[in-house]
């Protein structure tokens, strides 16, 4: 078997370099839910009209139910055209297409597995895949197990001399550090780490990648990114969307879960990490790592104080109506499920030593927005700084989306005879300044996993860490006495109480 890390790509180094992807058999468990259709299948797609696809590839859906090649096809004509980024070319979907198969089983059944392997064989002879597997675990969370156990069975977990397997996992990854360290056993037991792929779709997003490419690709940044110059920084991703039909899950996960533990922490580890020794996937997983562990934990008797969780309840969004989060379909009228947290954390490290950071998500606010700013101290209060009001710090803003792009907001005088200053930004946005489109985050991933490059992937200690940190939050909230839920009017900016969050200090959430 050749694994990923023993196949190295001269053409690619960590970040620096273009993507080689190779010929290989994408086999996605799951195939017919929201994922494929919406993310997958549309990534896919506008890979091949890039040209970014290799020379040879199949896409093989496994689903429970029955259909034919075709009619699998035909249904994902129809919502590639709905959610891909660019149009969908008659000519090009066409060429497409005829890489799509569909494979009937049952995620528990072995002889499903037993068949899709004696396929697999079949289309590298036609297709030219050349015995490279990449296998997308897009299924609800409980059939991981069965999934990955079959795979093993049916020996798919290994590939043949020359070639490679790979599996990617999608999210949720556990909802606790127990959960997520046996999912992490049954991962192992099938696939060692170096094929293994934990999917966080934020760090696919093109500004997250830029994080460090800001920090470390200039001269400027770096001397002052640390406790000596920084006060404080922010990292808010707003959604206007609600639940959205997927209450059964959001039910058992909740913001914390589905948004913090992984989007948010890893936004962090970007922001917070020191520099890598290189640009390999360890390396840069080996510093990040670092980050979530020097995490303060939260002592039970303090999550009340610094985590604010939150409800929405009946309000407007873009002027229309919608309901309070407990009025959702498949929601408990009692839910204490919160769909806004607020946090104030501290890393425990020299750099960031009390700096504080205050990390904040929610459903249903006024616009969707994902950003972090960095909030830099006051420069001293003598010369044109003696009446200084809260608007003169500067503050770098990376906006992860929309508008992608990063700000510094910086004082200057304004024009006329008399001496007033003013904030002003100096904005640059990826739209104007490249004039292209950015890919999709799930664009970039796939695109990796199939050249073997796992740095923008989630390795099995970062997911754990980044359990450690959350379970005792989860836990203080599961108590009797729990901190209590607050609740917020959809289309607002959440809970009075996450304001409070950040007044006690002396500061304000940066409007977006
Ligand atoms: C997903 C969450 O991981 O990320 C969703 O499960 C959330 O609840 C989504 O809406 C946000 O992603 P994006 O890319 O739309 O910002």
């Amino acid at each position: 078997m050749t694994k990923g890390s023993e196949q190295p790509n001269p053409l690619r180094e960590g970040l620096s370099t273009r993507a080689v992807p190779q010929p290989c058999a994408i086999a996605i468990f799951g195939a017919t839910g929201d994922l494929t259709h919406r993310k997958l299948i549309p990534a896919l797609y506008n890979l091949a009209a890039d040209g970014e696809l290799p020379p040879a590839v199949a896409v093989i859906g496994f689903a429970r139910r029955s259909k034919s090649d075709d009619e699998f096809r035909n249904e994902l004509a129809q919502t590639t055209k709905q959610f891909s980024r660019q149009d969908l070319r008659e000519d090009i979907w066409k060429t497409f297409a005829q890489s799509i198969l569909y494979h009937q089983s049952e995620f528990e059944d072995e002889s499903g597995y037993q068949s899709l392997a004696k396929r697999l064989d079949q289309i590298d002879e036609e297709r030219g895949t050349r015995g490279n597997r990449l296998f997308y675990l897009a299924a609800a969370p409980e059939k991981f197990e069965p999934i990955l156990k079959n795979l093993k069975a049916a020996g798919l977990n290994k590939a043949k001399e020359g070639s490679w397997a790979r599996v990617i996992i999608e999210k949720p990854f556990g909802r606790d550090l127990r959960s997520a360290q046996e999912l992490n056993r049954v991962v192992s037991d099938a696939f060692v780490e170096d094929q293994t792929y934990r999917i966080d779709h934020f760090l696919g997003k093109e500004t997250a990648q830029n994080i460090l490419v800001l920090r470390f690709a200039n001269a400027i940044f770096e001397p002052i990114w640390n406790a000596r110059y920084i006060d404080h920084v922010q990292i808010t991703a707003a959604e206007t969307l609600g639940v959205e039909g997927r209450a059964g899950y959001y039910e058992t996960a909740g913001a914390l879960r589905d948004m913090v533990q992984n989007h948010l922490l890893q936004l962090l580890c970007l922001v917070a990490m020191e520099a890598p020794t290189d640009l390999s996937a360890d390396s840069i997983r080996d510093e990040k790592v670092k980050v979530v562990r020097s995490l303060r934990r939260y002592r039970a008797d303090e999550i009340a104080k610094l985590v604010v969780r939150g409800q929405y309840t009946k309000g407007a969004i873009n002027g229309e109506n919608v309901p309070g989060y407990r009025e959702e379909e498949n929601v408990n009228p009692k839910s204490e499920t919160e769909t806004y947290v607020a946090l104030r954390l501290s890393i425990e490290t020299w750099r960031w030593s009390e700096v504080p950071i205050y990390l904040r998500v929610g459903k249903h606010l006024p616009k969707s927005a994902t950003e972090i700013s960095v909030h830099f101290k006051k420069a001293p209060m003598v010369l044109f700084n003696r009446d200084s009001t809260e608007h003169d710090q500067n503050v770098l803003v990376i906006r992860i989306q929309p508008d992608e792009g990063i700000s510094l907001r910086m004082m200057a005088k304004i024009p006329g005879t008399s001496l007033r200053i003013e904030p002003v930004k100096m904005d640059f946005h990826y739209g104007t300044s490249f004039g292209k489109a950015s890919p999709e985050a799930y664009e970039r991933l796939l695109l990796d996993a199939m050249s073997g490059d796992a740095t923008l992937f989630a390795r099995r200690d970062e997911v754990e860490e980044a359990w450690a940190f959350i379970d005792p939050i989860e836990k203080a909230w599961a108590e009797k006495n729990a901190p209590r839920l607050t609740f917020y009017p959809a289309g607002s900016w959440g809970p009075e109480e996450a304001d409070e969050l950040l007044a006690r200090d002396g500061r304000a959430w940066r409007r977006l």
